[in-house]
């Protein structure tokens, strides 16, 4: 008896060590390698999928139990280790995690497009095993719906894997030949943490903070845009008071922003959304777009433009079929008692699923596991004879496939296909793995130095195939010798003049973090603090650009309209050539709604020396960018225009406009001389 009791509490004691060290291991999130850890409601660790509801469908692998609507397929649960629903839990329209879409039919009409929920309307399971699930929501469009239902089908996909803390979500959209013409300019899948639970969030190493509140926001006095909210009664912490919550905010750009999520401070949990790749995702590695903001709320934007505009929808006319698989990319949750705990294991994360792509489990035939992609590589070389007598290396340029395009920049456009992205390496040499099969064009862009490259060659990628481009050269834009330029040519305008925030519209975050200035709310409106009259003038050799040069050339508001502006640069030649052309770079980093002109000497003359036309939608300025939609414009400016001594370049932002965010960022701006004649000719 004796004996038989302490054999019995041995068992009970190991059962209890088996027990935490199993909740240890989901806790630190050390899944899926070694013996699986199971705890929850199935000790083998295997994964279940439960229909005993028939307005639901569970999945659990006795880490995390995921609940997805039947058939409509979203998100209503998720529950990690037993926990409660780690997703908003109110049957409304921010319930759990949800797929939409924003489109507009050709020509638009009355009551067609907009905003539009995905819901699916069929339930299938793809795959059902021990060590892996995976089920289906599809939604499939016919002639016979209304218009208010975008015209594409939808599979969404999720997967649960035994021993992982989280699951992956993925997108497949179709359309067919004959389908109606439409534009669709986002869709993305929103996820809503729980707002009991979580209060801080984490979007990179330095935008990490505890967030406003719903609450907090909903007494305030709404702003322009209308995004913004002046906090006036807050609940959750009386120091935001006078504070400006914007979603806008918080943009990341897509190659920074491949993880993100919230901390529960009260649970110790973590929900994160992680992304290997970008490949599915739109406008090149720079393209901002929302990553979480109050709510709390944490989006995956697929393809969007918030922050570039309409130049990278997707526009699909009749006789045009389509699909793209979007994702996957994984909800990823962990366990720490602290937050930076949680942020480092989240990284360590990311790196593993990096490692794991392409992934080897997805079901889907448009999923193409690494066997059956290809790779390039080569080494750029940038060739300007006025920084270097021969091709210097493309030090850390970014290096690009997408598909074939007619223009350097037809990459920040593209959406409907896949595009694979790299950072070369010092010496300009760049490796680009794990491509689709298919036609692509090269494109790419170097620090320091204007415009994009798109190199003529059509690169056919083949199942493992790697080609080897060798050396591929890039020309940028150069006419001849600088005269002097302004600014970096680094695709921000972040290194000018950037206004300090009305101190009683502010938000605190931002304060000791200078380099994210900009992203300050109301900047439009603190131009005339510091230009109250005269507009920017910029004298060479004198000014200095990160003073004098305002980050954006806004317009000026009358009390009623907001009306051109005009900058001046000043400039001396000690000789002026008397034939052939002077050249100008204006480089934009953003535009929205306007047309710059260039004058030179003559403010007065009948017709501007040059123009960069009407252009822009990005709405980088309303949005709070140091950048947008990229530009670079290069013109002649007859050499009759100068004068031997003072002159001056008048740049003039020629709309005058009801919409106070109209104005463009400027990247760069030079003048070059005309080229000496014996330099070799212009190469066009
Ligand atoms: C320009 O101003 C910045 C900011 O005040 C300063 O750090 C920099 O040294 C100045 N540059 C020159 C060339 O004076």
């Amino acid at each position: 008896m004796e004996i038989r009791k302490s054999f019995c509490s041995f068992y009970v004691v190991l059962l209890w060590l088996l027990n935490i060290s199993i909740q240890l291991a989901g806790v630190f999130g050390h899944d899926s390698t070694g013996p699986v850890p199971g705890g929850g409601t199935d000790a083998s660790g295997a994964v279940k999928l439960l229909c005993d509801d028939p307005k639901h469908v569970t999945i659990d692998n006795g880490i995390i139990q995921l609940t997805l609507a039947n058939p409509i397929g979203r998100i209503t649960g998720l529950k990690y280790h037993g926990s409660e629903n780690l997703l908003h839990n109110v049957e409304s329209k921010f319930w759990g995690a949800y797929f939409d879409v924003s489109y507009n039919v050709i020509p638009p009409r009355q009551g067609a497009g907009g905003l539009h929920r995905v819901e699916a309307t069929k339930y299938t399971v793809i795959t059902e095993k021990p060590d892996i699930v995976e089920v289906s929501f599809s939604a499939a469009w016919n002639p016979e719906l209304t218009d208010s239902v975008v015209p594409l089908n939808f599979d969404i996909r999720y997967i649960v894997r035994k021993g992982d803390c989280g699951f992956y979500t993925y997108v497949v959209e179709e359309r067919l030949k004959d389908w109606p013409d439409m534009d669709m300019s986002l869709h993305f899948f929103v996820f809503r943490p729980n707002k009991q639970l979580f209060n801080f969030m984490a979007v990179s190493d330095e935008i990490q903070l505890v967030m406003p509140t719903e609450e907090d926001r909903a007494t305030g006095i709404t702003l322009a845009p209308k995004e913004a909210v002046l906090i006036t009664k807050p609940v959750s912490n009386p120091d935001l008071k006078d504070q400006v919550d914007d979603k806008y905010e918080y943009i990341q750009e897509q190659k920074n922003s491949k993880l993100k999520g919230w901390i529960s401070d009260k649970s110790k949990i973590g929900f994160w959304l992680i992304q290997p790749s970008t490949e599915y995702m739109n406008g090149g590695p720079i393209k901002y777009d929302l990553s979480c903001h109050l709510g709390p709320t944490c989006v995956m934007v697929f393809t969007g433009e918030h922050v570039y505009g309409n130049d990278v929808d997707m526009v699909f006319k009749k006789g045009e079929g389509w699909n793209k698989l979007f994702g996957p990319f994984f909800v990823y949750l962990n366990s720490d008692q602290d937050r930076a705990g949680l942020w480092k294991d989240a990284k360590s994360r990311l790196e593993k699923e990096k490692q794991l792509w392409p992934y080897s489990f997805v079901q889907h035939k448009d999923y193409l596991p690494a066997a059956q992609r290809g790779s390039v590589i080569g080494q750029l070389l940038v060739d300007d004879k006025y920084i270097c007598q021969t091709p210097k290396e493309a030090c850390k340029a970014m290096v690009g496939l997408g598909a074939p395009g007619t223009t350097n920049e037809a990459w920040q456009r593209e959406a409907k296909g896949y595009s694979f992205w790299t950072e070369a390496d010092e010496k300009g040499n760049f490796v680009i793995k794990n491509v689709r099969p298919g036609d692509y064009n090269l494109y790419g862009y170097v620090p320091g130095i204007i415009g994009s490259l798109r190199h003529p060659q059509l690169i056919t990628v083949k199942p493992g195939n790697e080609i080897n481009l060798g050396q591929v050269i890039y020309k940028p834009p150069r006419n001849g010798p600088t005269i002097w330029e302004i600014g970096i040519p680094d695709r921000s305008a972040k290194e000018f003049f950037i206004p300090d925030p009305d101190p009683k519209a502010l938000n605190k975050f931002w304060l000791d973090k200078p380099d994210q200035k900009f992203r300050q709310w109301g900047l439009w409106d603190r131009y005339p603090v510091y230009w109250p009259k005269e507009d920017v003038v910029f004298e060479v050799g004198r000014s200095n650009y990160s003073k004098d040069w305002c980050f954006a050339h806004f317009l000026r508001s009358d009390g009623k309209t907001w009306n051109p502006t005009i900058w001046k640069i000043i400039f001396d030649l000690p000789e002026v050539c008397t034939t052939g052309s002077y050249t100008i770079h204006i480089v934009l980093a953003a535009a929205e709604l306007t047309n710059t002109l260039v004058y030179v000497n003559d403010l007065n003359a009948r017709r501007a020396h040059y123009m960069t036309g009407t252009c822009g939608d990005d709405n980088a300025i309303a949005r709070h960018g140091d950048h947008g939609f990229y530009r670079c414009f290069s013109g002649p400016l007859p050499a009759n225009l100068f004068v031997k001594g003072k002159n001056t370049i008048f740049l003039k932002q020629a709309r005058s406009n009801t919409y106070m965010f109209a104005g463009v960022m400027y990247d760069y701006i030079r003048l070059e001389a005309p080229p000496p004649p014996t330099a070799e000719p212009k190469e066009l």
